[in-house]
């Protein structure tokens, strides 16, 4: 039997769409869910706020010319838009969808 997760839909409160920069990591939260927002383009990604190598925050790493985040403790690299871990360590990092309306920012989280 598969059980389904259902998303739900949670607005950034503390944040808006104007307020985010291009190629900075913000940390912010969602609900109780701690989470990164990153402008890359025309796109808000949403991820998670720690790195699943050994838990340094995200906000404190970078985007590259290439459009990878960097962690900025081992420097190990993912692509925001999935999480894969473009380095080639073999982590995943959380991600999440994101719904803009207006200028507030929703993000699917599970319950
Ligand atoms: S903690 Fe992020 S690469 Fe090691």
């Amino acid at each position: 039997m598969i059980l389904q997760e259902s998303m739900n839909w949670v607005l950034v409160e503390n944040i808006s769409l104007t307020q985010l920069e291009e190629g900075k990591i913000i940390e912010t939260y969602a609900g109780q869910k701690t989470i990164c927002l990153l402008l890359k383009g025309n796109t808000v990604l949403a991820f998670a706020a720690t790195c699943p190598h050994q838990g340094a925050k995200m906000c404190e790493g970078w985007m590259d010319a290439k459009g990878q985040i960097v962690c900025a403790l081992h420097h190990y690299k993912f692509a925001p838009e999935s999480g894969r871990n473009t380095s080639g360590e073999g982590y995943k990092l959380r991600t999440y969808s994101v719904d803009i309306r207006g200028t507030e920012i929703y993000l699917a989280i599970n319950s």
